[in-house]
């Protein structure tokens, strides 16, 4: 293993199989990504990110190729891999601490130590207060803060975020991601988000990896070096936002060119096969 990177994607394809026809989503995808780094992910819609971020989690396995974290290879969910999702995936029955204990619950802690641990994590993320408030009763922004406490419980090393913001509007959106800006330096986790906000990634990442469109595999890997705190109106903020947002468009655009062949391709395949069955 390369001494500074923690997770490996290593020559990723993903297939899904519908009505026998082989369907390529993602196709040898490799990077590296460092431990305490901040790594964003962007590329054309429906390209295969939160398949990507989910086989990163453990949750999805590759078709071929492997995911190690720290040289070994990830089969299923791994207790320091962490996600937060963009739906915020909480229990409505279960009080807001006790979602947030949720994540405590598979380690040998006493009910006192969780109570405790899930408390200050709350503190943490802003909603001390809340503690026994029901899902129901918090806003979009208060719901995915939770959803991110829950993704620290377990003190995992790497947090994966799909779209983690996108749900939010613009003002809650900014106070959170500084709020992610301040807990990735103050933990020293690695961070990885999904986004399809260019403006996001250069907010946050020191890597951007750029997506290419179906099957998907990696277009290029941007640096950023901008000092922190960043701010969009910063000219280099705006050249590197411009650059990147020229790359997805370019992606775009073949998308709907290769998107138009395919399609008439593909509903010929799958007539070709439906009328096979109905004829046995
Ligand atoms: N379980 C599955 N079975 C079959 N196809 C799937 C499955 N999960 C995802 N796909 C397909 O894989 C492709 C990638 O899906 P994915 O959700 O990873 O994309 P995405 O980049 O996250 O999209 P978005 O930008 O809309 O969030 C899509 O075409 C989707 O239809
Ligand atoms: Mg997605």
């Amino acid at each position: 293993m390369d001494s500074l990177s923690q997770i490996e994607v290593e020559d990723v394809t993903k297939v899904y199989r519908f009505k026998g026809t082989e369907f390529p989503i993602i196709k040898n995808v490799s990077f590296k990504v460092k431990k305490r780094d901040f790594t964003c992910i962007v590329g054309p819609s429906g390209c295969g990110k939160s398949t990507l971020l989910k086989m990163m989690a453990g949750l999805e396995k590759p078709t071929y190729g492997a995911i190690r974290f720290e040289g070994e290879r990830i089969k299923g969910p791994h207790p320091k891999i962490s996600m937060v999702f963009q739906s915020f995936a909480l229990f409505p029955w279960r009080t807001v601490l006790q979602n947030v204990e949720l994540g405590l619950e598979g380690k040998h802690l006493s009910k006192t130590d969780r109570l405790r641990i899930a408390r200050e994590l709350l503190e943490m993320v802003g909603l001390k207060g809340y503690e026994d408030s029901y899902p129901k009763a918090l806003s979009g922004g208060m719901k995915q803060r939770v959803g991110i406490a829950r993704a620290l419980a377990v003190d995992p090393e790497v947090v994966l975020m799909d779209e983690a913001f996108s749900a939010l509007d613009e003002y809650t959106s900014a106070a959170l991601r500084e709020d992610i800006l301040d807990i990735w330096r103050d933990t020293g986790k690695t961070f990885i988000l999904v986004t399809h906000n260019l403006r996001e990634a250069v907010e946050m990442a020191e890597d951007v990896i750029v997506l290419s469109s179906k099957p998907t595999t990696v277009r290029r890997i941007v640096k950023i070096a901008l000092k922190r705190p960043r701010h969009s109106d910063d000219p280099d903020f705006v050249r590197i936002h411009k650059d990147l947002y020229r790359l997805l468009r370019e992606e775009l655009e073949t998308t709907m060119v290769r998107y138009r062949l395919r399609r008439i391709k593909e509903l010929r395949e799958v007539e070709d096969i439906e009328k096979m069955e109905d004829e046995n």
